[in-house]
């Protein structure tokens, strides 16, 4: 018997204004994405946008449903999208800003564990990470060089 660690390592910039001028241009506009959220259950609105090798940036926003499980989050809508419009094109960077309408969002707010393995599949995919940065509406962002770093002991093609 042996106990394994598992450890990762996070960057976390004190605010939005610490942020390389590309990356702030990125958030910026998952920011605008997240305008276009459709959440009228959760009253959270969540944006993401994607930057990719060939110089396109994808955003996406989640959208609900009556019927809750049949809604989508921000980051599965915009990287489906991705991979929909841009097959075989990379992806390097996701930016992602979420906040609740209830109460103002000050810290970062990481994907769901859905949304981490839809990422993943990605970065599997492509063989190379995504850079992930997230935030709330306010305050601290939160980088991550890839997503492996969120989901360890991943599950991927590679056991099937
Ligand atoms: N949501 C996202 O868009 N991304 C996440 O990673 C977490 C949750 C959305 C789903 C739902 O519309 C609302 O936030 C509340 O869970």
């Amino acid at each position: 018997m042996k106990e394994i660690k598992i450890e990762s390592t996070l960057t976390v910039f004190d605010d939005f204004n610490e942020l390389p001028k590309n990356i702030a241009s990125l958030m910026e506009q998952a920011m605008e994405a997240r305008l276009n959220a459709y959440a009228p259950y959760s009253q959270f609105l969540v944006g993401a946008a994607i930057a990719l090798e060939n110089g396109e940036v994808v955003t996406g926003s989640n959208q609900e449903n009556a019927s809750y499980p049949s809604g989508l989050c921000a980051e599965r809508t915009a990287i489906y999208y991705a991979g929909a419009k841009y097959p075989g094109v990379a992806m390097k960077t996701m930016a992602i800003v979420a906040g609740s309408l209830k109460n103002k969002t000050t810290e970062p707010i990481p994907p769901c564990g859905a949304c981490r393995q839809a990422i993943a599949e990605y970065e599997v995919k492509q063989e190379d990470s995504i850079e992930l940065y997230f935030m709330g509406e306010t305050g601290k962002v939160v980088k991550s060089n890839s997503l492996a770093n969120l989901l360890p002991l991943v599950f991927d093609k590679s056991v099937l």
